[in-house]
């Protein structure tokens, strides 16, 4: 695609602000190979893509992670944010988060908080994230955030140790007055792909889960958003990954490396460019990258002559990747696709009962490019440290 293409402007950033985190998620959607503390922008950088995201046509900014906590400089960045005249949307597991923090970032003019909690029981969401203490903290930074009258979404992933309790995490979720919460079954990338066979639940407990959650949506009308992510293994056709390649959204790493989606890097052949040798805009029409699945040239049958094929694009070009070993490939999570017994026949065996311990790869105590073996249901959480952001 030529400089001067027309492409339609993005809505969304996320900015990848540190991959930095208190919490050892083992779903957690970071790379296997984290970017390190010495590599990440400064907020001075941050402020320029905000303001070249703006001139792009970008309307919101998704402040992520890691934890952005970890970032004593988080204020600013936010504040260069709404200088850029950006919706801004905190993403948080709420660790490194105080009422004095939480009040100045509101001051700084930051829009909305999305909270992460681990599960609606605090033994097992302490086990999940791995830190002792972390969900009375959240539920702590819930209130804090109220406060202030920013909007609060509470977020949880669901998998095989709280599929049981998603309708209790909704619930959770209103009574701390959120107003809108999302429960997305787990989508198996980076980390989470590597803890799948741990983490799927069997197909019946997700499908009564889902179930139920659907159940409460007419119920709860007036009373919370609910946002509802189905499993994709589960599912007869697959979710349209990012809105489209190459639509909707952009991915900025903590480097500022520029990437379509969180799981890109792993595709090979991809060429990726920085912020720091290009602007946002020549990266969004340019970039090899972006070009590489947009629109529907590049489609295999049976998408290209499919009368989905606009609605979902094909799936997702990573977890065809993953699961084909050809990112050109019908997302085998499709019932149309000649691979989809590939799904079939991992959410069999995956979702079988027996969890081996020792098998989870954990974030934890990883540094950049590192990962830590732990089990995942019959490891205690590690003692609780200082919140302070580092
Ligand atoms: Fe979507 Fe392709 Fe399946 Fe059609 S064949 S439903 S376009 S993934
Ligand atoms: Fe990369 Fe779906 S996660 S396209």
């Amino acid at each position: 695609m030529s400089e001067g293409t027309k492409v339609a402007p993005p809505v969304g950033l996320l900015a990848e602000l540190t991959h930095r985190c208190p919490l050892g998620c083992p779903y957690c959607s970071n790379p296997l190979a984290l970017e390190g503390r010495v590599d990440e922008l400064d907020a001075a950088a941050w402020g320029r893509v905000f303001r070249e995201a703006d001139a792009l046509g970008v309307l919101q900014v998704h402040l992520s992670g890691g934890e952005p906590a970890s970032r004593r400089d988080l204020p600013q960045i936010v504040g260069h944010c709404a200088e850029a005249g950006l919706y801004s949307n905190l993403i948080t597991s709420g660790i490194g988060l105080t009422e004095a923090l939480v009040n100045n970032l509101a001051d700084h003019g930051l829009d909305h908080v999305q909270l992460s909690i681990q599960d609606s029981e605090e033994a097992s969401a302490d086990h999940i994230g791995g830190y002792r203490g972390g969900h009375a903290k959240k539920l702590q930074v819930a209130r804090w955030v109220v406060a202030t009258g920013l909007p609060l979404t509470i977020n949880a992933v669901i998998h095989r140790a709280n599929v049981s309790r998603a309708t209790a995490i909704v619930e959770l979720a209103i009574a701390l007055s959120a107003r809108r919460v999302e429960v997305a079954h787990a989508q198996y990338y980076g980390w989470a792909l590597a803890n799948r066979a741990a983490l799927m639940p069997p197909r019946e407990e997700a499908d009564a889960a889902w179930a139920a959650v659907e159940a409460m949506r007419g119920k709860l009308e007036g009373t919370i958003v609910i946002d509802h992510v189905a499993p994709d293994y589960h599912a007869r056709t697959p979710k349209p990954c990012m809105g489209g390649w190459g639509q909707k959204t952009l991915n900025v790493t903590p480097s500022g490396k520029v990437l379509p989606c969180h799981a890109a890097e792993t595709i090979p052949g991809l060429e990726f460019w920085t912020v720091k040798d290009h602007s946002l805009g020549d990266i969004w029409r340019n970039a090899p990258a972006f070009n590489a699945f947009r629109g529907i040239e590049w489609m295999a049958e049976p998408c290209r002559s499919c009368d989905r094929r606009e609605i979902d694009f094909g799936g997702c070009r990573c977890q065809a990747l993953a699961l084909t070993g050809d990112a050109r490939a019908t997302d085998p999570a499709c019932h149309l696709s000649p691979r989809h017994d590939v799904v079939e026949a991992i959410a069999k065996a995956d979702s079988a009962p027996a969890i081996a311990p020792g098998l989870l790869l954990s974030r934890l105590r990883a540094g950049a490019g590192e990962s830590v073996r732990r089990g995942f249901l019959d490891m205690p959480p590690r003692p609780r440290r200082s919140s302070t952001a580092n």
